[in-house]
């Protein structure tokens, strides 16, 4: 233990002078209980090296740097990287990003903890948002499983990889809801709806954090981006968000507060301007909401530059101006803005941003330096074997693969038509996107190895060798990369009419068709979310030539098909898989896996729809009316092309009994399921209430039970769902929490729109 330095005792007789002096400082001295044994809790390691630090030492714990060198090779001597190194080197960077593997997180480790006055390990960061090395499936097709258990191991075996590389803290979990599929990073969250969003958030939050940060293994977490940047108006990605109090509170927020409850190690503020005011100077979200009322300990990094884009939103005048709004806002850590490294040591002097600003926020960065161990070994993360062994580990490709065919998604089957009979003879496929092994990858896949997954047509191979492959004409044209737009086939007819010409002759067509893994992601918004280039019209000439057709889809977001939905007989969405891509598609073509996966996000029919959700509030003329005077268009309906919930099986599920009964802990709902096909299979129940009266107007429907259920053929089942304040009560425009008496309509059905679903009311 220290002594405490000033006891009020020893102070008296070193004073003796007035009584008023003494009182002040007696009470502004903080009783000094800090232990620094071996027994000492992470706070009291916190404020003991807190104590020991500079202000710009503090500046530096606040400051993350884009990986700027080759950390294995000469220190750099000039430019930009020479003073960033020589940053790092003084202690002046407390994190960062995109630097992975073992020997250079190592390298760079060495250097600051060895070199710098306190050796303050780095906090190593990577954008791990599907897998590492092997790429599990895109966020939103995890989503499409309703399956926590295996989404939250799919994250731990992201976790177990890039930890071995020598990462400590992933950007994940995106839980930004969003109801716009023309808003490229769909791919990369749970979905439209604020319920089965937070239950994905939380279950990635546990799968890469595992039981305890100190556990090698895993990662700190991040919920981003806090807030409202799936809100980006008309879809179009860095845009401002305008969003009413009471969407703010029971739509966008339920998931970043549910990321809290879970424990997430950290947030990330946002590059949009939410109500005029950019997400990263917001000190009602990150001060007054997130560390005030939800009481939040972790930190806040920035996203990218976020900060000195408060120039450009016209809200900072300056770079300096824009690091005192932010530090003062609550946005803990600098990602690449240079603003904290730059300004904030004189803006400290100057008074503008005060000493107690900064402590706090080094107190929460270290508090999760400390939780990961990196004090008791910086290089805990460096371990040369377990790199080599965990990577591509066949355990992970095993998960990934798990992963893969429960999201997969059957959205048409007429005539049954799928499964496809092992023995079934003449196959043809078609499409440039069977043969890709870098497109289904999917976008925000850094550290995966370009053109590493298992293709459509491999994995069709371990299957039969009974089908030919006829390209058709190219899908995609030229190198793409993360940084560069896809650029689409439209003109170039090559291949067409042999592939139309193929099909005529074949007994079933398989065509692989859809967008490409870099047409989503961050920067790529869309306007028409149809089939890109010429694949629509492909699609059209081979379902003319023969009627036996299966469309694999291979998207990044929802996608308006309305021409398919109508004329193709089976529709398999299998967005982009990962690593296990054709193994996971030809297991549920040819039926060894049953397909359950479910739409966490409603499919448009019209580009001219969006934003379009399960969950809108009634208009008060829901028509239809003779006159033209309801809320509807004029040239499309308004229903979905396929709902919010919806995906088929191979199988059928019949709901029946069910019963609503009120008791102490709430409303229980109860029914049983019976799987009244051929084969075995998963279902997902889902529950949805309707709040009929009520002083804010509540939405048509909203989820708020679900359970994957795994039966037999002829089994049955009873699933029960209890429905409590939490469920019932909703947000007020002051974003108050509010339970309501009244009258509320249950339905459990297979998706939102279920008109076979099971009705009843009850009073609250
Ligand atoms: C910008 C993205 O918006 C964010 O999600 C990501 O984590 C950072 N860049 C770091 O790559």
């Amino acid at each position: 233990m220290l002594t405490k330095p000033y006891s009020p005792r020893i102070l008296l007789s070193l004073l003796g002078g007035s009584v008023l002096l003494i009182a002040v400082l007696f009470l502004s001295m903080k009783p000094d209980t800090i232990n620094t044994g071996p027994d000492a809790s992470i706070e009291d390691k916190v404020e003991a090296l807190l104590k020991k630090m500079t202000i710009e030492e503090k500046v530096g714990q606040m400051t993350q740097y884009n990986g700027f060198w080759d950390a294995t090779g000469p220190a750099p001597t000039d430019g930009d990287s020479k003073w960033k190194y020589d940053h790092l080197k003084a202690g002046k960077v407390g994190s960062v990003l995109n630097v992975s593997g073992v020997e250079n997180v190592r390298a760079m480790q060495k250097l600051v903890v060895e070199e710098s006055r306190l050796g303050i390990p780095l906090i190593f960061a990577l954008d791990v948002i599907h897998g590492h090395k092997t790429v599990a499936p895109i966020p939103l097709a995890e989503s499409a499983s309703w399956d926590m258990e295996a989404i939250e191991k799919s994250a731990a075996m992201a976790a177990n990889e890039a930890a071995s590389r020598g990462i400590n803290w992933t950007f994940a979990p995106m839980v930004d809801i969003s109801r716009d599929a023309r808003w490229g990073r769909v791919m990369e969250g749970g979905g439209e709806d604020p319920f089965l969003g937070s239950a994905i958030g939380r279950a990635r939050i546990r799968g890469f954090q595992g039981k305890d940060l100190s556990d090698p293994f895993t990662l700190a977490a991040t919920a981003k981006h806090f807030a409202a940047y799936g809100f980006a108006e008309a879809g179009r990605d860095y845009n401002a968000a305008d969003v009413g109090t009471v969407t703010l509170h029971n739509v966008i927020l339920p998931p970043f507060k549910a990321a809290v409850e879970e424990g997430v190690a950290s947030f990330m503020n946002a590059f949009n301007t939410l109500n005029g005011i950019p997400a990263t100077g917001d000190e009602y979200l990150q001060r007054d909401l997130l560390k005030g009322e939800w009481g939040y300990e972790g930190f806040i990094v920035s996203d990218w530059g976020s900060g000195s884009e408060m120039v450009a939103h016209g809200f900072a005048k300056d770079l300096e101006h824009a690091a005192e709004i932010s530090a003062n806002a609550g946005s803990d850590m600098d990602m690449e803005s240079y603003a904290y490294a730059k300004h904030l040591a004189k803006l400290v002097e100057e008074g503008r941003v005060q000493e107690k600003v900064l402590d706090e926020a080094v107190r929460r960065i270290l508090r999760v330096k400390f939780a990961l161990g990196l004090f008791d070994d910086p290089y805990r993360y460096c371990n040369d074997k377990r790199e080599k062994e965990r990577i591509y580990h066949p355990d992970h490709r095993a998960d990934a693969l798990d992963m893969a065919k429960k999201s997969i998604v059957l959205l048409k089957n007429e005539g049954n038509v799928l499964p496809i009979a092992k023995e079934q003879k003449n196959i043809v496929v078609i499409g440039a996107l069977a043969e890709e092994k870098n497109s289904p990858l999917g976008s925000w896949r850094f550290g995966s190895d370009d053109n590493s997954a298992v293709s459509f047509n491999e994995g069709l191979k371990t299957y039969t060798d009974q089908f030919k492959y006829v390209k058709g004409p190219d899908a995609f044209l030229g190198e793409t990369s993360f940084f560069n737009h896809v650029k689409v086939n439209e003109s170039d007819r090559s291949g067409f009419d042999e592939a139309v010409s193929a099909a005529k002759s074949a007994d079933l067509v398989i065509l692989v068709a859809g967008e490409h893994g870099y047409q989503s992601g961050e920067g790529r918004s869309r306007t028409d979310i149809g089939l890109p280039g010429l694949q629509q019209e492909l699609l059209e000439a081979v379902q003319a030539a023969n009627e036996k057709v299966v469309l694999v889809l291979m998207n990044g977001r929802p996608l308006a098909l309305p021409w398919a939905a109508e004329n193709v007989p089976a529709i398999v969405e299998t967005w982009q898989l990962g690593t296990e891509t054709g193994n996971a598609i030809a297991q549920v073509l040819f039926g060894d896996y049953n397909p359950s996966g479910h739409l966490p996000m409603t499919f448009p029919r019209s580009v001219g729809q969006v934003p379009i959700y399960y969950n809108q509030l009634r208009t008060g003329r829901p028509g239809p009316l003779d006159v033209v005077f309801w809320s509807h268009y004029t040239d499309e309906t308004n229903d979905p092309l396929y709902p919010f919930g919806y995906g088929l099986s191979y199988t059928q599920f019949k709901y029946s009994d069910l019963k609503v009964k009120k008791g102490d802990a709430g409303v229980n709902v109860s029914l049983s399921v019976t799987n009244s096909g051929k084969l075995d299979g998963e279902d997902v129940v889902q529950l949805y209430i309707h709040d009929k009266v009520a002083t804010v107007a509540r939405p048509m429907k909203e989820l708020k039970g679900f359970e994957k259920i795994n039966l037999k053929a002829g089994a049955s089942k009873e699933v029960s769902f209890t429905l409590s304040e939490k469920e019932l009560g909703f947000y007020n425009p002051q974003g108050k929490f509010i339970i309501e008496k009244g009258e509320f309509d249950v339905m459990v059905g297979q998706h939102a729109n279920d008109k076979e679903g099971l009705t009843a009311s009850f009073e609250w």
